[in-house]
């Protein structure tokens, strides 16, 4: 995995960018996003860059990272309606171009299964956005989740479910599974951008890039990703701008 370090004010631009350039080269591409406070620039530079014209997002298939074990589509508390409200309603992005990670508890092995077999179909991932989480975590693959790990349902770190808790409304439930492309399912993307924004993330980016690769901190398996950059800011980096 490669790092580039862009000033702050740079990074949605950049982001975007990688995605204008796929689309550019295949209009029908599936690009795997994420929800959460990181990729907002880039939703909103990409949803700005459609309004000018500059790219053309009618025909992109999306491929969603992560959600919550019985999250309900409608639901305020769903990573489905986050990527609604951020991105997929203003792009125009209707559900026959969205694959949803399943979040229905009574079926969700074999639903987990059939997403996996859909993202196949669809033939895979292009480019997957990831965000990462302060224990190191990549979609919901918490500390602990190996590398061959599938689309699956896992129990969230308490970490993790105080720092959703700041995505919904004071008091909203944070449920205590969540179901997440697997590492193995990461790992096939043809081209992966970690975006890490914000001086809180610096220590846990440099124990990804820097440490031995393992499952304590699963995104450092991106290590073995010759495919994957970690697009960071400076606060994330400690370092100024290439
Ligand atoms: C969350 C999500 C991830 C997200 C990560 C970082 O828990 N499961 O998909 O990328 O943590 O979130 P943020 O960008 O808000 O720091």
């Amino acid at each position: 995995m490669r790092l580039q370090v862009v000033k702050a004010e740079a990074f949605g631009a950049r982001a975007a960018s990688q995605a204008i350039e796929t689309l550019q080269r295949n209009p029908h591409a599936v690009l795997g996003l994420p929800t959460g406070h990181t990729p907002i620039p880039l939703y909103r530079t990409l949803l700005a860059k459609a309004a000018a014209g500059a790219v053309d997002l009618s025909q992109m298939r999306v491929a969603m990272l992560d959600d919550y074990l019985g999250a309900q589509h409608g639901n305020e508390v769903s990573f489905y309606h986050w990527l609604q409200e951020h991105f997929l309603r203003a792009a125009g992005i209707g559900d026959d171009r969205t694959l949803a990670i399943p979040t229905r508890a009574e079926t969700i092995a074999a639903d987990c299964e059939a997403y996996e077999r859909r993202l196949r179909e669809w033939g895979g991932c292009e480019l997957l956005f990831l965000g990462l989480g302060r224990n190191g975590h990549i979609g919901f693959n918490e500390p602990g989740s190996g590398k061959d790990t599938r689309t699956r349902a896992v129990r969230l770190s308490e970490s993790s479910r105080a720092a959703n808790a700041d995505y919904w409304t004071e008091n909203a439930a944070i449920p205590e599974q969540g179901v997440t492309m697997g590492i193995g399912t990461i790992l096939e993307a043809r081209q992966i951008v970690l975006l890490v924004s914000g001086a809180d993330k610096r220590e846990i980016l440099r124990r990804v890039l820097e440490g031995e690769p393992s499952a304590e901190a699963p995104a450092s398996w991106l290590q073995q990703a010759p495919q994957a950059l970690a697009l960071a800011d400076e606060a994330a980096a400690g370092r100024p701008a290439e």
